[in-house]
């Protein structure tokens, strides 16, 4: 018996560089270059990166946004790499996106009803009330007044605006959710609102999540297991004890390092731990990445834990 939701297998999305008179393709950008990972049922993954690490196109390649170079995606134990499979596998229903920016993701003519309503319409038969019923619901499950309805995405703040994008979400009970930054355009008060409502919604409906960031700090309350991105690889995946309480790899440990800290008493210590990683990194960079800087495969530390190294981390 496994909780596995999903599977990835060797997943590979690389965008074509066109130039030159005849605009002939000339190069790719490997923008996800042979990832593996599983989702786990009611469990939240976490992908974490900076900027052009690959996390969005990831998760655009998982709900069907984005085509797949390469890859296997394996979906309660049935290839759904195809799009005409995922049809008859109700994917498209099982799995939803949250994006980062609510303001372009929500259509701005819309009404709250019909951005809500529309993926009810695309997958369920209901009268007006009965869809004007549950959306109301949904509402009510984001903690947003039901007076919401009628009002457009520019009438609410930044942090409604993304209750509404997880209310969309929800609306067909989903499986499993792509949060894509969710909260972070918001301020730091409004993101934990947010993420505690994700939560919830979690606990209620049994969904999986896989929540893409770059920040360290939001994803260690939100996330059973994660991924560490660095140009399209994983650098390292590990439970959330492995990541943030072992730390092998080098950029793992800076990305670590990165976080910023409140406590003003040990600030000093801080900075110091963060000029030695810095140091470590500066002077064994070549150890941690092949001679294109590409990351090594993957080296299995424990059943939860892998880390890239180079020649399998043999001396
Ligand atoms: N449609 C596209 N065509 C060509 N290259 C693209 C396209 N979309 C993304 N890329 C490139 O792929 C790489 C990965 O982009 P991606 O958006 O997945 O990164 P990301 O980790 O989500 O970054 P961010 O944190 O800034 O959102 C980047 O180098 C980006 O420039
Ligand atoms: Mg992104």
């Amino acid at each position: 018996m496994t909780d596995e939701l999903l599977r990835i297998e060797d997943l590979k999305v690389h965008y074509p560089i066109r130039s030159g008179f005849f605009n002939r393709v000339t190069d790719f950008v490997y923008a996800v270059d042979g990832v593996d990972f599983i989702i786990e049922k009611g469990k939240t993954y976490g992908l974490v990166g900076e900027s052009g690490s690959g996390k969005s196109t990831t998760g655009k390649a998982i709900v069907g946004l984005e085509k797949t170079t390469g890859g296997k995606i394996v979906y309660n134990g049935q290839d759904v790499t195809k799009k005409s499979i995922r049809h008859k596998m109700n994917y498209n229903k099982d799995v939803q996106m949250i994006f980062q920016d609510s303001m372009s993701s929500l259509n701005p003519k819309k009404r709250i009803i019909d951005i809500i309503g529309e993926p009810i319409h695309n997958f369920e038969r209901l009268s007006d009330q009965e869809e004007k019923t549950k959306v109301k619901r949904l509402l009510d499950i984001v903690g947003m007044p039901s007076d919401a309805l009628y009002k457009y995405p520019h009438e609410f703040s930044g942090g409604q605006r993304q209750r509404i994008g997880v209310a969309r979400a929800v609306a067909t009970n989903p499986k499993l959710i792509v949060a894509d930054e969710p909260v972070s355009a918001l301020d730091l008060s409004v993101q934990a609102q947010v993420l505690n409502f994700m939560k919830q919604i979690q606990q209620e409906f049994g969904l999986s999540y896989l929540f893409i960031s770059h920040d360290l700090g939001v994803v260690k309350h939100m996330c059973d297991n994660i991924a560490i991105m660095y140009k399209g690889r994983f650098v390292e995946i590990g439970s959330r004890d492995d990541i943030y309480n072992h730390p092998q790899h080098i950029y793992t440990k800076r990305l670590l390092s990165a976080i910023p800290r409140i406590d003003v008493e040990h600030r000093d210590e801080h900075m110091e731990k963060r000029r030695e990683v810095e140091k470590e990194y500066q002077e064994h960079q070549k150890d941690y990445y092949d001679e294109n800087g590409r990351v090594f495969d993957l080296t299995k530390l424990s059943p939860t834990h892998q880390v890239a190294l180079k020649n399998g981390g043999v001396k």
